[in-house]
Parts: structure tokens; C-alpha cells; sequence
């Protein structure tokens, strides 16, 4: 905020950085940009809830996300939706008791050509059939355990 002379505008900036230092925006953080910065409350908040990127909630040691963009959904990644509810008792957006795992749904992450596509800490994974992905959750989870 600083870096921007506490400008109005540099509001999304700041939000991007304090969930870099932090992993998530906390209200009190909210809060702290509206003030610093002289914008409303529920601008901030507005801004922060709109975009998919910004977390209001602390992220669980690991993250998984599901594309459900139009191709990867065609090409089943609903089910992997249903399969994490099943398997693992997760809705999107909810992290394990432990704090081991995060899961969320993406909507596009522009590799439709690799649908339907996961993503495991970062990495795209992709062109798996279903049942393959459910191959590689399971591992991918085993391996924490
Ligand atoms: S719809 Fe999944 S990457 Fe585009």
C-alpha cells in the first residue's frame, strides 16, 4: 500500500499480496486494507469474494482442484466432484479436519486441449480418463497419510 501511496486503486494489489504473505485474507486484513486505503468495507470485501484466486479461508497443507469448466465437465469432472464428496467427505471449497487438503473447483484454466484436467499443488494434470484420476487422487493422498 505504501509502494502505491495508499492509492484506492492499488486495492487488488494489496489484496494479492497479503495472500502471498499470508496463504488466505482474513477479515481482520480486509478490514485493515479498507481503512488504509479509505475504501468501503464492502468494496473490499466485494473485491476479494468476486475473484475465484483470493482465499478467505485458510488453505489446507495441500490443494487439489477439479476443472469444471465446460470441457473438462463434458469429460466427466463432475464426477470427480461427486468422488471427493464420497470418498473423502469434501465439498468444494471445504479442507480436511487434519488441514492435510484443500479441495476447489476451477472453472477454465485454459488447458481445455488436456480436458478434463486436475490440479495437484500447482501442477496440471491432464488427459486422464475418470477412474484414472481417481487412481491418482488416492496415491496422491496415500502419500500424506
Ligand atoms: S474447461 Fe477445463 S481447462 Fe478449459
Amino acid at each position: 500500500m505504501r509502494r502505491h501511496g495508499y492509492a484506492p486503486s492499488a486495492l487488488i494489489e494489496t489484496l494479492h499480496t497479503i495472500q502471498e504473505a499470508f496463504g488466505h485474507i482474513s477479515t481482520e486484513a480486509l478490514a485493515y486494507v479498507a481503512d488504509s486505503l479509505n475504501v468501503p468495507h464492502s468494496k473490499v470485501l466485494g473485491v476479494a469474494t468476486f475473484y475465484n484466486h483470493f482465499n478467505m479461508k485458510p488453505l489446507g497443507k495441500h490443494v487439489f482442484s477439479v476443472c469444471t469448466g465446460t470441457a473438462c465437465f463434458v469429460k466427466g469432472s463432475g464426477e470427480i466432484v461427486e468422488f471427493m464428496k464420497s470418498e473423502y467427505g469434501l465439498e468444494p471449497g471445504e479442507t480436511t479436519p487434519d488441514g492435510n487438503l484443500t479441495f476447489t473447483v476451477a472453472r477454465c484454466v485454459g488447458a481445455c486441449g488436456l480436458a478434463p484436467v486436475m490440479i495437484l499443488d500447482g501442477n496440471v494434470v491432464g488427459k486422464l480418463s475418470i477412474e484414472d484420476m481417481k487412481v491418482r487422487i488416492r496415491e496422491w493422498l496415500s502419500h500424506d497419510a
